[in-house]
């Protein structure tokens, strides 16, 4: 997926919408993640301030989360692609040092800088995740973690079972766009073994399937394409301007849904 298109995504259709956070299944991931990072005694106020790079940050929440969670406190860095989702982050978090670009583009970045904690939450659909481990690795002192947050394509089996009606396929086109080039990575094994391929001693891994609730098309929309969890595949279909007609036969044919999303966490140290 083109990085101007994700950014105009983001900028133009998301971000305005990003906080409402459909079915929480982002405020939910990151309250996990947080548990995991504070069982490891990151948060401890004995431990000098946590200088944190959020790559993706997007509107800041985990930084948010962050710091009202820990007793340590928090000097946080991000970087992203969208200049509205980092404006949001700003307005959380005044004293944020940010920078907008891919996040791929790491190194010409916050130079000589270091960082006890680096987080990839939800971004590495986006920034592959072999190529910013080293990046990664080379920003953090010895002893610093690194928080991995990602969806994996395991997520949303049952829509994506439903979406190979034969029906749907001539609505809306012979092929389904695929669900692969939008979430990375395929499995826990597989972020565990970029990981420990990179020098990192994983501390922690799992995978996390939230439920997921879809009473009708528009609950999809609402989460899928303004809360940004599928709007390239949306997009790519044409589902955003679907027609009041076509509309109801989704209605008919695909919702309602229970259906859930898979996520992979991990919490890994850079050895020394
Ligand atoms: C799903 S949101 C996750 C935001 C945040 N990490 C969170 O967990 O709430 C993805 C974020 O990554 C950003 N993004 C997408 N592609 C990017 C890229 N190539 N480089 C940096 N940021 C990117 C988007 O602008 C968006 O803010």
């Amino acid at each position: 997926m083109e990085s101007a298109v994700i950014q105009r995504q983001y900028d133009d259709v998301i971000a305005s919408q990003y906080d409402q956070d459909p079915q929480n299944t982002t405020g939910k991931s990151l309250d996990r993640a947080l548990s995991h990072l504070e069982a490891e005694g990151l948060f401890s106020s004995i431990l000098p301030a946590m200088r944190v790079l959020d790559i993706g940050m997007g509107t800041g929440m985990f930084l948010q989360k962050l710091r009202s969670r820990s007793e340590r406190p928090i000097e946080p860095w991000g970087i992203d692609i969208s200049r509205r989702m980092a404006d949001i982050a700003h307005q959380k978090l005044p004293d944020l040092v940010s920078a907008i670009d891919d996040g791929a583009n790491l190194d010409d970045h916050f130079s000589g800088e270091r960082f006890d904690l680096v987080a990839t939450h939800f971004v590495t659909g986006f920034v592959p995740i072999e190529h910013i481990a080293p990046r990664i690795f080379s920003r953090l002192h010895a002893g610093g973690v690194w928080s991995f947050v990602g969806g994996t394509s395991s997520g949303y089996a049952e829509l994506q079972r439903r979406a190979r009606h034969p029906l749907l396929r001539l609505l809306f086109g012979g092929s389904t766009p695929d669900l692969q080039g939008m979430v990375c990575p395929k499995s826990e094994h597989d972020v565990v073994t970029v990981l420990e391929k990179n020098h990192f001693e994983v501390l922690m891994s799992e995978t996390f399937e939230p439920e997921l609730s879809f009473p009708d098309f528009e609950a999809f929309m609402e989460y899928g394409y303004h809360g940004g969890w599928l709007t390239p595949f949306i997009e790519e279909l044409g589902l955003h301007r679907t027609k009041r007609w076509q509309q109801a036969i989704l209605n008919r044919i695909v919702f309602p849904v229970v259906d859930h999303h898979s996520i992979v966490m991990a919490v890994a140290r850079r050895r020394e």
